[in-house]
Protein backbone atom coordinates (compact mmCIF):
# COMPACT_ATOMS: atom_id res chain seq x y z
CA UNK A 1 0.00 0.00 0.00
CA UNK A 2 1.25 3.57 -1.24
CA UNK A 3 1.15 6.07 0.89
CA UNK A 4 3.11 9.89 0.85
CA UNK A 5 5.43 11.58 2.77
CA UNK A 6 2.96 13.88 4.24
CA UNK A 7 1.06 10.93 5.34
CA UNK A 8 4.42 9.26 7.19
CA UNK A 9 5.29 12.62 8.80
CA UNK A 10 2.18 12.86 10.67
CA UNK A 11 1.19 9.26 11.26
CA UNK A 12 5.15 8.77 13.02
CA UNK A 13 4.29 12.03 15.35
CA UNK A 14 0.72 12.00 16.50
CA UNK A 15 1.57 7.80 17.04
CA UNK A 16 4.59 8.57 18.98
CA UNK A 17 7.26 7.49 16.80
CA UNK A 18 8.74 10.11 15.34
CA UNK A 19 8.95 13.54 16.25
CA UNK A 20 10.66 16.79 15.08
CA UNK A 21 13.48 17.01 17.24
CA UNK A 22 13.46 20.97 19.47
CA UNK A 23 9.86 21.30 18.16
CA UNK A 24 8.93 23.84 20.87
CA UNK A 25 11.67 25.88 19.95
CA UNK A 26 10.52 26.39 15.90
CA UNK A 27 12.45 22.63 15.43
CA UNK A 28 16.09 22.38 14.06
CA UNK A 29 16.58 21.12 10.39
CA UNK A 30 17.27 17.33 10.34
CA UNK A 31 17.24 16.13 13.58
CA UNK A 32 14.37 13.69 14.99
CA UNK A 33 13.68 12.52 18.22
CA UNK A 34 12.19 8.69 18.32
CA UNK A 35 8.97 8.85 20.67
CA UNK A 36 7.94 5.59 23.08
CA UNK A 37 6.90 3.73 20.29
CA UNK A 38 9.70 4.64 17.72
CA UNK A 39 12.86 3.76 20.06
CA UNK A 40 11.08 0.48 20.38
CA UNK A 41 10.80 -0.02 16.20
CA UNK A 42 14.45 1.14 16.22
CA UNK A 43 15.49 -1.06 19.35
CA UNK A 44 13.80 -4.46 17.92
CA UNK A 45 15.81 -3.46 14.13
CA UNK A 46 18.97 -3.26 16.10
CA UNK A 47 18.23 -6.21 18.25
CA UNK A 48 17.59 -8.48 14.87
CA UNK A 49 20.37 -7.37 12.62
CA UNK A 50 22.66 -8.57 15.92
CA UNK A 51 20.86 -11.39 15.87
CA UNK A 52 21.38 -11.99 12.41
CA UNK A 53 24.73 -10.79 12.19
CA UNK A 54 26.73 -11.73 15.94
CA UNK A 55 24.38 -14.40 17.62
CA UNK A 56 23.74 -16.80 14.90
CA UNK A 57 27.30 -17.15 13.35
CA UNK A 58 30.75 -18.55 15.33
CA UNK A 59 32.91 -15.84 12.33
CA UNK A 60 31.27 -12.56 13.38
CA UNK A 61 32.13 -10.53 16.77
CA UNK A 62 30.73 -7.65 18.20
CA UNK A 63 32.39 -4.07 19.27
CA UNK A 64 31.46 -0.54 20.08
CA UNK A 65 34.04 2.19 19.52
CA UNK A 66 34.37 5.61 20.61
CA UNK A 67 32.69 8.38 18.41
CA UNK A 68 35.50 10.62 19.18
CA UNK A 69 38.55 9.28 17.54
CA UNK A 70 42.24 10.68 16.57
CA UNK A 71 41.94 12.89 13.57
CA UNK A 72 44.35 10.90 12.07
CA UNK A 73 42.25 8.70 11.48
CA UNK A 74 40.54 10.57 9.46
CA UNK A 75 43.37 11.93 7.23
CA UNK A 76 43.96 7.55 6.65
CA UNK A 77 40.82 6.79 5.84
CA UNK A 78 40.59 9.31 3.58
CA UNK A 79 37.98 11.37 4.87
CA UNK A 80 39.32 14.51 5.56
CA UNK A 81 40.19 14.88 2.08
CA UNK A 82 38.35 16.14 -1.56
CA UNK A 83 37.13 12.27 -1.27
CA UNK A 84 34.61 12.53 1.11
CA UNK A 85 32.78 16.02 -0.10
CA UNK A 86 30.07 17.06 -2.19
CA UNK A 87 29.85 19.42 -5.12
CA UNK A 88 27.97 22.73 -3.94
CA UNK A 89 27.23 25.52 -6.28
CA UNK A 90 25.93 28.86 -4.62
CA UNK A 91 22.57 30.55 -6.03
CA UNK A 92 23.91 34.01 -7.47
CA UNK A 93 20.22 35.61 -6.25
CA UNK A 94 19.32 34.68 -3.03
CA UNK A 95 22.80 32.70 -2.28
CA UNK A 96 21.94 29.63 -0.99
CA UNK A 97 23.82 26.49 -1.13
CA UNK A 98 23.16 23.69 -2.95
CA UNK A 99 24.28 20.03 -3.97
CA UNK A 100 24.85 19.84 -7.54
CA UNK A 101 23.79 16.62 -8.22
CA UNK A 102 19.93 17.03 -6.11
CA UNK A 103 20.06 20.93 -7.71
CA UNK A 104 20.67 20.68 -11.24
CA UNK A 105 21.47 23.72 -13.16
CA UNK A 106 18.51 26.46 -11.55
CA UNK A 107 18.25 27.32 -7.84
CA UNK A 108 15.20 25.03 -6.30
CA UNK A 109 14.40 27.84 -4.43
CA UNK A 110 14.09 31.37 -6.15
CA UNK A 111 14.92 29.77 -9.62
CA UNK A 112 18.30 31.61 -9.43
CA UNK A 113 21.50 30.83 -11.75
CA UNK A 114 23.49 28.31 -9.68
CA UNK A 115 27.24 29.35 -9.57
CA UNK A 116 30.18 27.08 -10.15
CA UNK A 117 30.53 24.13 -8.20
CA UNK A 118 32.87 23.72 -5.17
CA UNK A 119 33.79 21.00 -3.19
CA UNK A 120 32.48 20.67 0.68
CA UNK A 121 33.72 18.23 2.99
CA UNK A 122 31.35 16.70 5.06
CA UNK A 123 32.98 16.00 8.22
CA UNK A 124 31.13 17.25 11.76
CA UNK A 125 34.00 19.05 13.36
CA UNK A 126 34.35 20.43 16.63
CA UNK A 127 36.78 21.38 19.60
CA UNK A 128 38.13 19.43 22.57
CA UNK A 129 39.56 20.96 25.56
CA UNK A 130 40.16 24.17 26.31
CA UNK A 131 42.33 25.45 23.69
CA UNK A 132 40.40 26.22 20.15
CA UNK A 133 43.07 25.64 17.63
CA UNK A 134 44.49 22.77 15.26
CA UNK A 135 45.92 20.99 18.05
CA UNK A 136 42.49 20.64 19.65
CA UNK A 137 40.26 19.70 16.05
CA UNK A 138 38.17 16.49 16.32
CA UNK A 139 35.47 15.17 14.53
CA UNK A 140 32.66 13.17 15.32
CA UNK A 141 32.76 9.97 13.22
CA UNK A 142 31.18 9.87 9.52
CA UNK A 143 31.02 6.41 9.31
CA UNK A 144 30.93 3.75 12.54
CA UNK A 145 33.44 1.77 9.69
CA UNK A 146 36.58 3.22 10.82
CA UNK A 147 36.65 1.96 14.53
CA UNK A 148 36.19 -1.45 13.61
CA UNK A 149 39.53 -0.47 11.45
CA UNK A 150 41.60 1.04 13.93
CA UNK A 151 40.31 -2.26 16.58
CA UNK A 152 41.09 -4.94 13.74
CA UNK A 153 44.46 -6.36 15.44
CA UNK A 154 42.90 -6.42 18.82
CA UNK A 155 39.78 -7.89 17.90
CA UNK A 156 41.92 -10.67 16.13
CA UNK A 157 44.05 -11.47 18.93
CA UNK A 158 41.74 -11.29 21.91
CA UNK A 159 38.89 -13.05 19.94
CA UNK A 160 41.62 -15.58 18.62
CA UNK A 161 39.66 -15.52 15.30
CA UNK A 162 41.08 -16.37 11.90
CA UNK A 163 40.11 -14.97 8.48
CA UNK A 164 38.04 -14.94 7.24
CA UNK A 165 35.83 -13.43 9.86
CA UNK A 166 33.70 -10.17 10.68
CA UNK A 167 33.28 -7.48 13.20
CA UNK A 168 29.93 -5.58 13.21
CA UNK A 169 29.06 -2.38 14.66
CA UNK A 170 26.27 -0.20 15.77
CA UNK A 171 25.93 3.18 16.55
CA UNK A 172 25.74 6.94 15.40
CA UNK A 173 27.66 8.42 12.78
CA UNK A 174 27.70 12.21 11.63
CA UNK A 175 27.63 13.88 8.23
CA UNK A 176 27.17 17.82 7.30
CA UNK A 177 24.78 17.01 5.08
CA UNK A 178 23.75 19.77 2.95
CA UNK A 179 20.70 19.09 1.57
CA UNK A 180 19.05 16.25 4.49
CA UNK A 181 15.62 14.49 4.04
CA UNK A 182 13.25 13.66 2.84
CA UNK A 183 12.15 12.67 6.84
CA UNK A 184 14.71 10.89 8.36
CA UNK A 185 16.16 9.35 5.35
CA UNK A 186 19.08 11.74 5.09
CA UNK A 187 20.08 13.66 8.74
CA UNK A 188 22.96 15.13 10.06
CA UNK A 189 22.92 12.68 13.14
CA UNK A 190 21.99 8.92 12.13
CA UNK A 191 22.85 5.78 12.76
CA UNK A 192 24.58 2.75 11.22
CA UNK A 193 24.76 -1.13 11.74
CA UNK A 194 28.03 -2.07 9.71
CA UNK A 195 30.47 -5.32 9.30
CA UNK A 196 33.33 -5.61 7.82
CA UNK A 197 34.39 -9.22 6.36
CA UNK A 198 37.84 -9.61 6.53
CA UNK A 199 39.10 -12.30 4.30
CA UNK A 200 42.78 -13.37 2.74
CA UNK A 201 42.69 -12.18 -1.03
CA UNK A 202 43.91 -15.57 -2.11
CA UNK A 203 40.47 -17.11 -0.68
CA UNK A 204 37.95 -17.20 -4.35
CA UNK A 205 34.97 -17.03 -2.54
CA UNK A 206 32.67 -14.77 -4.26
CA UNK A 207 32.43 -12.67 -0.64
CA UNK A 208 31.03 -10.16 -2.33
CA UNK A 209 28.25 -11.92 -4.16
CA UNK A 210 27.45 -13.93 -0.53
CA UNK A 211 27.23 -11.12 1.18
CA UNK A 212 24.62 -9.43 -1.32
CA UNK A 213 22.62 -12.09 -0.85
CA UNK A 214 22.72 -12.43 3.06
CA UNK A 215 21.25 -8.66 3.61
CA UNK A 216 18.71 -8.88 0.58
CA UNK A 217 17.66 -11.63 2.27
CA UNK A 218 17.39 -10.28 6.24
CA UNK A 219 15.02 -7.68 4.76
CA UNK A 220 13.00 -10.15 4.09
CA UNK A 221 12.93 -11.75 6.99
CA UNK A 222 12.25 -8.72 8.76
CA UNK A 223 9.00 -8.40 6.84
CA UNK A 224 9.81 -5.93 4.18
CA UNK A 225 8.04 -6.56 1.00
CA UNK A 226 10.80 -8.26 -1.59
CA UNK A 227 9.05 -6.48 -4.68
CA UNK A 228 9.94 -2.91 -3.15
CA UNK A 229 13.33 -3.49 -2.99
CA UNK A 230 16.37 -3.81 -5.73
CA UNK A 231 20.01 -3.72 -5.77
CA UNK A 232 21.47 -1.21 -7.39
CA UNK A 233 25.04 -1.61 -8.63
CA UNK A 234 27.30 1.11 -8.48
CA UNK A 235 29.16 2.98 -12.01
CA UNK A 236 32.60 4.24 -11.51
CA UNK A 237 31.43 7.46 -11.04
CA UNK A 238 29.52 6.18 -7.72
CA UNK A 239 32.09 5.11 -5.94
CA UNK A 240 32.76 6.10 -2.91
CA UNK A 241 36.85 7.28 -2.35
CA UNK A 242 37.36 3.57 -0.77
CA UNK A 243 35.89 1.30 -2.98
CA UNK A 244 36.78 -0.84 -5.64
CA UNK A 245 33.34 -1.64 -6.27
CA UNK A 246 29.67 -1.74 -4.38
CA UNK A 247 26.17 -2.18 -5.01
CA UNK A 248 22.78 -0.68 -3.31
CA UNK A 249 20.27 -2.56 -1.85
CA UNK A 250 17.40 0.50 -2.86
CA UNK A 251 14.07 0.36 -1.64
CA UNK A 252 10.94 2.24 -3.29
CA UNK A 253 9.82 5.01 -1.09
CA UNK A 254 7.05 7.33 -1.61
CA UNK A 255 9.18 9.64 -3.38
CA UNK A 256 11.10 6.78 -5.83
CA UNK A 257 13.93 4.58 -5.54
CA UNK A 258 16.58 5.00 -3.21
CA UNK A 259 19.43 3.46 -1.21
CA UNK A 260 18.86 1.56 1.97
CA UNK A 261 21.97 -0.24 2.39
CA UNK A 262 25.59 -0.25 0.75
CA UNK A 263 27.63 -3.22 -0.20
CA UNK A 264 30.99 -2.01 -0.78
CA UNK A 265 33.94 -4.16 -1.49
CA UNK A 266 36.86 -1.91 0.48
CA UNK A 267 39.67 -3.72 -1.01
CA UNK A 268 42.73 -3.21 1.19
CA UNK A 269 42.06 0.75 1.47
CA UNK A 270 41.68 1.06 4.92
CA UNK A 271 43.92 -1.31 6.37
CA UNK A 272 46.59 -0.38 4.49
CA UNK A 273 46.17 3.25 5.05
CA UNK A 274 46.02 2.92 8.69
CA UNK A 275 49.43 0.69 8.59
CA UNK A 276 51.28 3.53 6.48
CA UNK A 277 49.93 6.79 8.73
CA UNK A 278 50.30 4.80 11.92
CA UNK A 279 53.37 3.00 11.10
CA UNK A 280 51.36 -0.12 12.67
CA UNK A 281 51.81 -3.58 11.32
CA UNK A 282 47.82 -4.09 10.38
CA UNK A 283 48.29 -8.07 9.08
CA UNK A 284 47.37 -10.61 10.46
CA UNK A 285 49.81 -13.72 11.13
CA UNK A 286 48.55 -17.22 10.78
CA UNK A 287 50.52 -19.75 13.61
CA UNK A 288 50.18 -22.53 11.12
CA UNK A 289 51.14 -21.28 7.60
CA UNK A 290 53.66 -18.73 9.95
CA UNK A 291 52.40 -16.08 7.37
CA UNK A 292 50.79 -12.67 7.70
CA UNK A 293 48.54 -11.73 5.48
CA UNK A 294 46.69 -7.67 5.23
CA UNK A 295 43.18 -9.15 4.76
CA UNK A 296 40.65 -7.35 2.17
CA UNK A 297 37.35 -5.90 2.93
CA UNK A 298 33.60 -6.30 2.16
CA UNK A 299 31.57 -4.51 4.33
CA UNK A 300 27.89 -4.48 4.74
CA UNK A 301 26.70 -0.95 5.81
CA UNK A 302 23.00 -0.12 6.77
CA UNK A 303 20.83 3.04 8.39
CA UNK A 304 19.06 2.21 11.55
CA UNK A 305 16.93 4.94 10.44
CA UNK A 306 16.67 4.39 6.86
CA UNK A 307 15.33 0.71 8.05
CA UNK A 308 12.95 2.04 10.38
CA UNK A 309 11.85 4.72 7.99
CA UNK A 310 11.31 1.52 5.78
CA UNK A 311 9.91 -0.69 8.08
CA UNK A 312 6.71 2.33 8.77
CA UNK A 313 6.49 2.78 5.17
CA UNK A 314 6.47 -0.78 4.14
CA UNK A 315 4.13 -1.91 7.23
CA UNK A 316 1.14 0.69 6.34
CA UNK A 317 -1.98 -0.16 5.08
CA UNK A 318 -5.44 1.14 4.56
CA UNK A 319 -9.01 -1.29 3.65
CA UNK A 320 -12.41 -0.55 4.41
CA UNK A 321 -14.15 -2.97 6.61
CA UNK A 322 -18.06 -3.22 7.02
CA UNK A 323 -18.07 0.03 5.34
CA UNK A 324 -15.69 2.07 7.84
CA UNK A 325 -11.90 2.46 7.17
CA UNK A 326 -9.45 0.33 8.96
CA UNK A 327 -5.93 1.89 9.02
CA UNK A 328 -2.81 -0.39 10.68
CA UNK A 329 0.79 -1.36 9.98
CA UNK A 330 1.16 -4.47 9.33
CA UNK A 331 4.50 -4.88 11.37
CA UNK A 332 6.46 -7.97 11.04
CA UNK A 333 5.46 -9.44 14.57
CA UNK A 334 9.46 -9.45 15.89
CA UNK A 335 9.36 -5.75 14.96
CA UNK A 336 6.61 -4.29 16.05
CA UNK A 337 6.85 -2.03 18.90
CA UNK A 338 3.87 -3.09 21.02
CA UNK A 339 3.52 -7.11 20.83
CA UNK A 340 0.75 -7.58 22.44
CA UNK A 341 -2.55 -5.88 23.94
CA UNK A 342 -4.39 -7.60 27.41
CA UNK A 343 -8.19 -6.01 26.89
CA UNK A 344 -10.64 -6.80 29.36
CA UNK A 345 -13.84 -7.50 27.64
CA UNK A 346 -16.05 -5.65 30.45
CA UNK A 347 -14.42 -3.34 32.52
CA UNK A 348 -17.07 -3.48 35.76
CA UNK A 349 -16.66 -6.66 36.68
CA UNK A 350 -14.11 -7.02 38.73
CA UNK A 351 -13.15 -10.72 38.54
CA UNK A 352 -12.42 -10.15 34.95
CA UNK A 353 -10.52 -7.18 35.46
CA UNK A 354 -8.39 -8.97 37.82
CA UNK A 355 -8.30 -11.91 35.49
CA UNK A 356 -6.81 -10.02 32.60
CA UNK A 357 -4.36 -7.94 34.49
CA UNK A 358 -2.99 -11.04 35.84
CA UNK A 359 -2.82 -11.67 32.20
CA UNK A 360 -1.28 -8.88 31.64
CA UNK A 361 1.70 -9.47 34.28
CA UNK A 362 2.29 -13.13 33.35
CA UNK A 363 3.59 -11.57 29.90
CA UNK A 364 4.64 -7.99 31.17
CA UNK A 365 8.81 -8.39 31.18
CA UNK A 366 9.30 -10.76 28.45
CA UNK A 367 7.41 -8.16 25.87
CA UNK A 368 6.14 -4.74 25.55
CA UNK A 369 2.37 -4.93 26.24
CA UNK A 370 -0.08 -2.88 26.99
CA UNK A 371 -3.10 -3.28 29.10
CA UNK A 372 -6.19 -1.26 28.40
CA UNK A 373 -9.58 -0.63 29.63
CA UNK A 374 -10.79 2.21 27.85
CA UNK A 375 -13.66 2.49 25.43
CA UNK A 376 -15.59 -0.39 23.30
CA UNK A 377 -13.50 -3.14 22.48
CA UNK A 378 -13.89 -1.83 18.51
CA UNK A 379 -12.14 0.99 19.72
CA UNK A 380 -9.52 -0.73 21.82
CA UNK A 381 -8.69 -2.88 18.55
CA UNK A 382 -8.50 0.54 16.55
CA UNK A 383 -6.14 1.85 18.83
CA UNK A 384 -3.94 -1.54 18.51
CA UNK A 385 -4.26 -1.67 14.82
CA UNK A 386 -3.53 1.59 14.49
CA UNK A 387 0.27 1.01 16.33
CA UNK A 388 0.62 -1.94 14.81
CA UNK A 389 0.58 -4.46 17.71
CA UNK A 390 0.06 -8.09 16.03
CA UNK A 391 -2.01 -9.78 19.13
CA UNK A 392 -5.01 -8.43 21.07
CA UNK A 393 -5.86 -10.83 24.02
CA UNK A 394 -9.40 -10.54 25.03
CA UNK A 395 -10.73 -11.85 28.54
CA UNK A 396 -14.33 -12.89 29.00
CA UNK A 397 -16.91 -14.36 31.49
CA UNK A 398 -15.52 -17.79 29.88
CA UNK A 399 -12.29 -16.99 30.37
CA UNK A 400 -13.42 -17.40 34.20
CA UNK A 401 -14.78 -20.95 34.01
CA UNK A 402 -12.59 -22.24 31.23
CA UNK A 403 -8.94 -20.39 31.69
CA UNK A 404 -8.76 -19.80 27.97
CA UNK A 405 -8.37 -16.17 26.25
CA UNK A 406 -9.39 -15.12 22.96
CA UNK A 407 -6.07 -13.93 20.74
CA UNK A 408 -7.09 -11.71 17.77
CA UNK A 409 -4.34 -11.12 15.10
CA UNK A 410 -4.02 -8.01 13.63
CA UNK A 411 -3.99 -8.28 9.93
CA UNK A 412 -6.49 -11.38 9.14
CA UNK A 413 -8.80 -10.13 12.50
CA UNK A 414 -9.18 -14.45 12.87
CA UNK A 415 -9.58 -15.04 16.40
CA UNK A 416 -8.15 -18.21 18.00
CA UNK A 417 -9.11 -19.21 21.87
CA UNK A 418 -6.19 -20.62 23.68
CA UNK A 419 -5.39 -21.82 27.13
CA UNK A 420 -3.78 -18.88 29.15
CA UNK A 421 -0.88 -21.81 30.43
CA UNK A 422 0.04 -22.00 26.37
CA UNK A 423 0.52 -18.62 25.96
CA UNK A 424 4.13 -17.78 26.84
CA UNK A 425 5.06 -20.67 24.64
CA UNK A 426 3.04 -19.60 21.88
CA UNK A 427 3.98 -15.57 21.50
CA UNK A 428 7.89 -17.10 22.13
CA UNK A 429 7.93 -18.44 18.96
CA UNK A 430 5.98 -15.15 17.36
CA UNK A 431 8.85 -13.13 18.02
N1 LIG B 1 30.86 2.82 5.86
C1 LIG B 1 30.27 3.01 4.58
C2 LIG B 1 29.23 4.01 4.57
O1 LIG B 1 29.07 4.76 5.52
P1 LIG B 1 27.30 4.98 3.10
O2 LIG B 1 26.67 4.42 1.84
O3 LIG B 1 27.78 6.39 3.07
O4 LIG B 1 28.46 3.98 3.45
C3 LIG B 1 25.74 3.55 4.61
O5 LIG B 1 26.26 4.82 4.29
C4 LIG B 1 24.31 3.64 5.04
O6 LIG B 1 24.17 4.58 6.12
C5 LIG B 1 23.35 4.15 3.96
O7 LIG B 1 22.93 3.09 3.13
C6 LIG B 1 22.22 4.71 4.78
O8 LIG B 1 21.33 3.68 5.18
C7 LIG B 1 22.92 5.25 6.00
N2 LIG B 1 23.17 6.70 5.86
C8 LIG B 1 24.22 7.29 5.24
N3 LIG B 1 24.12 8.63 5.33
C9 LIG B 1 22.97 8.88 6.01
C10 LIG B 1 22.32 10.08 6.44
N4 LIG B 1 22.83 11.28 6.20
N5 LIG B 1 21.15 9.98 7.12
C11 LIG B 1 20.61 8.76 7.39
N6 LIG B 1 21.20 7.60 7.03
C12 LIG B 1 22.36 7.65 6.35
Amino acid sequence: MDMNLETIISLAKHRGFIFPSSEIYGGFKSSYDYGPLGVELKNNIKRLWWREMVYKRDDVVGLDAAIMMSSKVWEASGHTSAGFADLLAECKSCHKRWRKDHAGEACPDCGGQLGEAKKFNLLVSTHLGPVEDDSSLAYLRPETAQGIFVNFSSVAQSSRKKLPFGIAQIGKAFRNEITPGPFTFRMREFEQMEMQWFYDPKDDTEWFEYWKKQRMSWYETIGISIDKLKFHPHAKDELAHYAKSAADIEYEYPWGWGELEGIHNRGDWDLSNHAKYSGQDMRIFDEETKESTMPHVIETSGGVDRCSLVALIDAYRKEEVKGEERVFFSFNPKVAPVKIAILPLVKNKEDVVAKARGVAESLRGRWLIQYDEAGTVGRRYRRQDEIGTPFCVTIDFDTLQDNAVTIRMRDTMEQIRKPISELISYFSEQF
